[in-house]
């Protein structure tokens, strides 16, 4: 950019506000088009309700739209007829039939959204002792994810990254640990208030294999907007097959790089927060990073999960998600490496 160049003339401010326009148009559209967070492209079973009732809501508001442009075209351009009581008598009856059209499609509407929310959050099999439930905790600011399984030992935690099976009607449960979240996959479901002190549940039926972005929707502090979710839809053999990997704990470092950054997260405050299950480090208090390098991002969806980026994370937290509870970790940069190497084998 070289936007300080003399050479470049100014542009006008309505040149500028078009081209601005212009920019938040495509960035509209290509957001709304992409499908990776949108609900106009349901992969769902209950996002398609809610999907369809939006279209059926656009096409009758555009309906509306269109009525009273003309209505209103047609008031203006009008010759007086000079007949003021029948003039006045077929504005009355005009109105009264405005008055009727808008009470019914309200009506209509509201009895619509209400089948929708219905249909779209109870599912019969919700008794179901065999269903797959999927307990998430929403944290200032990011997800805690739990599989949940009546053999304790195969009970899965994990973060930041949701799987579901294809075709298979999922529970979530969800909870909060502290102020007030919305849990929201635009894909999948609707959205579903995480509030203190209560859990509320919510069911997902994934119908098309791909990878979704979902989204805390309800404002909940400085880093609410970073703090979002990836979800992996697969076929059934390859979501057990991913569940049983997570169960497994972390395998022992194989060589001495790693076994020195194993050691150098379990001096470092590292250990105070984090769990990787088959170490020493158990603590809850931030996400689980037992398989830290099988998820695709760092910080709840902030950033790509690569090595650089994993650096910079450890390193400077606070410069990237400012305000977030992870300190910045100080290390030289041979222990540093040393970490990275270890992190990178948890796959
Ligand atoms: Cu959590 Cu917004």
């Amino acid at each position: 950019m070289n936007r300080g160049s003399p050479r470049r003339p100014r542009a006008s401010l309505a040149d500028r506000t078009a081209s601005l326009l212009g920019a938040a148009t495509v960035g509209l559209l290509v957001a709304g088009c992409g499908g990776y967070q949108s609900m106009l492209r349901p992969t769902g079973v209950e996002a398609a309700r809610i999907a369809e009732l939006w279209w059926v809501l656009f096409a009758v508001c555009s309906a509306v739209f269109v009525a009273v442009t003309g209505f209103l075209i047609f008031a203006l351009f009008r010759r007086e007829r000079g007949d003021r009581e029948n003039d006045d008598a077929t504005s009355t009856r005009w109105v009264a039939g405005g008055v009727i059209a808008t009470l019914a499609i309200l009506a209509f509407f509201f009895v619509y959204n209400l089948h929708v929310a219905r249909d779209s959050s109870a599912y019969d099999g919700s008794d179901d002792a065999e269903a797959l439930v999927v307990e998430v905790t929403g944290v200032q600011w990011w997800w805690n994810v739990v599989y949940m399984d009546s053999v304790p030992g195969n009970v899965v935690r994990t973060a930041n990254e949701i799987h579901l099976p294809v075709g298979v009607p999922v529970r979530l449960d969800v909870k909060t640990r502290d102020v007030i979240h919305s849990f929201w996959m635009p894909n999948l479901q609707g959205k579903i208030d995480l509030v203190p002190g209560r859990t509320n549940s919510i069911w997902v039926r994934a119908e098309e294999p791909g990878v979704y972005r979902g989204q805390c929707a309800e404002f909940c502090g400085m880093q609410h907007a970073r703090m979002a979710f990836v979800v992996v839809v697969e076929p059934y053999d390859e979501f057990q097959e991913w569940l049983e990997h997570q169960r497994q704990p972390a395998l022992p470092p194989a060589d001495s790089i790693a076994a020195a950054g194993q050691q150098v997260f379990l001096d470092a405050p590292c250990a105070l927060c984090h769990q990787i299950r088959g170490t020493r480090a158990a603590a809850t208090a931030g996400p689980d990073l037992t398989h830290l390098a099988s998820r695709r991002t760092l910080a709840a969806g902030t950033l790509p999960n690569t090595r650089g980026n994993l650096a910079a994370w450890i390193v400077d937290p606070q410069q990237i998600k400012p305000g977030n509870h992870m300190p910045p970790v100080n290390l030289d940069s041979e222990d540093l490496q040393a970490l990275l190497t270890f992190l990178e084998t948890l796959r």
